[in-house]
């Protein structure tokens, strides 16, 4: 397609790992931001030898897609030099998961990443830039990239719960058995570990309030359960981290709030202003609304008392991460 949009930059940390194999195609494909988008992908790798391989292979294939939209593509090992002028920037790059690990395991091995990419961008980045972290524990590492990046707006920052509410919706739409297009109004607050609230006390099918329908007993030993532990069962069963369902979460985050959710409610994890509770500066998974690339809380709701109390242990979870993480906030 003939396009006069002005090409935009796209960073994305980890492009030689398995998200990155995935993700990278879609973006330069237009899924993330659109058809008649060109983008700028700028890649940032370690220098390690086999993951700097990897990525020379992945670029050789980025190539031989011919995709018309990618009007660039470079790698770096330096974040100030990947991350200058970057209009959007997923940071991936960071340590998954082994067996027997929960995500907060990771905090210490990758709190030193997400100090040294949000300094990066504080220092070379668009003031506009949209930051998607990814790599885990995410919202802790979202928090951590924001605090080190004091010239940038909070609200510039955010983290992936998308894949959350993915997985809730595809649950709720086998149980129910609908499409997933049927179902609205899903959320999933709070924090990305088997702490996290997925919650359907405001959703619909087909426009229809499903909570009457739903027993109980199901709710609380199947639903929730398996949103919430999705993560542990695929690594399981597949001996290694969810990868493409990660990465498509990632375009339906970017490319939501990059152009715009209207109505419908999308699970993002944002710095918290206060709303419902939420400690001001915490990133944590709201429902949220998207406009002119602004992405803030659904207002208003009237949360219930068994809502309000799993919204709680999230918040005392995510206060336990910050302060083992202090050394690495300015
Ligand atoms: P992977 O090990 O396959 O790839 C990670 C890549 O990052 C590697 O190529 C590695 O060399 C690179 N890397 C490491 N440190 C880096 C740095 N400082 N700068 C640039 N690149 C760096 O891992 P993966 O399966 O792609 O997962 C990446 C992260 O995403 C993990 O932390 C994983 O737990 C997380 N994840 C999050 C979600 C979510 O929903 N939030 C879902 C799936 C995975
Ligand atoms: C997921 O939810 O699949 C990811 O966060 C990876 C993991 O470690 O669970």
């Amino acid at each position: 397609m003939e396009t006069t949009k002005k090409t935009v930059r796209v960073a994305v940390t980890g492009p030689a790992g398995q998200i990155g194999y995935s993700l990278l195609f879609r973006i330069a494909s237009g899924a993330m931001l659109g058809a008649d988008q060109p983008v700028e992908l700028r890649l940032l790798e370690r220098a390690e030898s086999a993951s700097s391989a990897r990525l020379t292979g992945t670029m050789m294939e980025l190539e031989d897609c011919a995709f018309p939209l990618l009007h660039g593509l470079s790698a770096f090992r330096d974040p100030v030099e990947a991350f200058r002028d970057a209009d959007y920037a997923l940071l991936v790059g960071a340590r998954p998961r082994a067996p027997g690990m929960e995500r907060a395991d990771l905090l210490e091995a990758n709190a030193r990443i997400f100090m040294e990419q949000g300094r990066a961008l504080n220092a070379s980045a668009s003031r506009d830039v949209k930051v998607l972290v990814v790599g885990n524990p995410c919202n802790t590492n979202a928090m951590i990239a924001m605090k080190n990046a004091p010239d940038l707006a909070a609200r510039n920052f955010s983290a992936l719960m998308r894949l959350d509410q993915n997985r809730a919706e595809a649950q709720l739409a086998k149980k129910l058995g609908c499409r997933v297009a049927d179902i609205e109004r899903v959320a999933v607050w709070g924090n990305h570990s088997p702490t996290m609230a997925a919650d359907v006390s405001f959703a619909t099918a087909k426009g229809e309030p499903v909570a009457g329908r739903l027993e109980a007993a199901w709710l609380a030993d199947e639903f929730e359960p398996v949103v919430a532990k999705r993560g542990g069962a695929i690594l399981a069963a597949r001996g290694a981290s969810s990868a493409a369902s990660a990465a498509s979460a990632a375009i339906d985050h970017m490319r939501d709030w990059a152009l715009g959710s209207g109505e419908r409610w999308v699970t993002m994890a944002v710095p918290s202003e206060g709303e419902y509770g939420v400690p001001e500066g915490m990133v944590f998974g709201f429902p949220c609304r998207t406009e002119n690339g602004v992405a803030r809380p659904v207002e208003g709701l009237e949360i219930s008392e068994a809502l309000r109390a799993r919204i709680e242990r999230n918040v005392a979870e995510l206060a336990l991460e910050a302060e083992a993480v202090k050394a690495f906030l300015p």
